[in-house]
């Protein structure tokens, strides 16, 4: 038995999906969960910055007695990890593997699709694993910028003609290419889940990469052992996240939220 945390962050909030399915799955486990909300979204920044505050996330999570780190982010999977991974003598797991594995063994036609920030998708990570993965699949991705600051304005309904008619614009041509697998390439997306199947239809899965990456965690690492406990720091406004975490959680947090000037790591 191990009962050190597990530390695990995003850029923001979308983490919370990773930290969701952690719960349902590894109930014993403590979390210390790190939201950099003060510095959200990373996915529009370049490749320097992003590795920059990737090193400070990694080190305020390891001011803690932390077993592993899970990167609840695939725009830090995709661009910092193996870097930051080469670094530190913690075994850190993103979620492009595990989503890429999971996708390559879901699909029957070999055509899939991926969807992320900007930086992943520029960063070419998903069909670089995707043909480790399974050398014959046709990949097709698309970036869809505009999601992250609709789901965290809470424009995640079906019957939202806002986020309708963007995620209608953005998945089109994804549709047009007849795939069959689809890839959430980014941990606020879980949250479009609804509005995204219902315009794909129903022959395309989806598969979340957030959640891909617990299956992935539980299956490497030593089980703690009693009631598991979840800790959230942000570097911005605790109430703000708090307020809007039960979406993302699909409960409320019920401790404090502690603030952290990650600047300083
Ligand atoms: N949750 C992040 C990801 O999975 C996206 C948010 C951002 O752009 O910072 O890529």
């Amino acid at each position: 038995m191990d009962n050190r945390p597990i530390g695990v962050f995003d850029s923001g909030m979308g983490g919370l999906t990773t930290v969701r399915r952690m719960h349902e799955i590894m109930p014993h486990e403590n979390i210390i969960y790190f939201g950099d909300t003060g510095r959200v979204p990373y996915g529009t920044r370049s490749p320097d910055a992003i590795l920059h505050y990737t090193r400070q996330d990694v080190a305020f999570l390891r001011s803690f007695d932390i077993k592993a780190i899970v990167v609840a982010c695939n725009t830090v999977s995709a661009v910092a990890l193996e870097t930051v991974a080469s670094e530190i003598d913690v075994p850190m797991f993103g979620v492009v593997w595990p989503a890429c594995r999971k996708a390559a063994e879901t699909t029957r036609t070999g055509r899939i699709g991926v969807i992320g920030t900007a930086a992943t998708v520029r960063s070419g990570v998903y069909e670089r694993m995707l043909q480790r993965a399974r050398p014959e699949l046709e990949i097709f991705t698309k970036a869809c910028p505009l999601f992250v600051p609709l789901v965290e304005n809470g424009r995640v309904q079906p019957g939202d003609i806002v986020i309708e008619t963007v995620v209608a614009e953005y998945l089109e041509e994804l549709k047009q290419k007849g795939i069959d697998t689809l890839i959430l390439g980014c941990t606020h997306y879980p949250l479009l889940h609804d509005v995204i199947a219902a315009y794909m239809g129903p022959e395309v899965r989806l598969i979340d990469s957030g959640a891909e990456v617990a299956d992935f965690a539980r299956r490497m690492l030593i089980p703690a052992q009693g009631q598991g406990k979840t800790r959230y720091f942000v570097s911005d406004d605790p109430e703000c996240f708090r307020s809007l975490a039960g979406l993302f959680l699909h409960g409320e947090i019920a401790d404090e939220v502690g603030r952290v000037d990650i600047a300083k790591y």
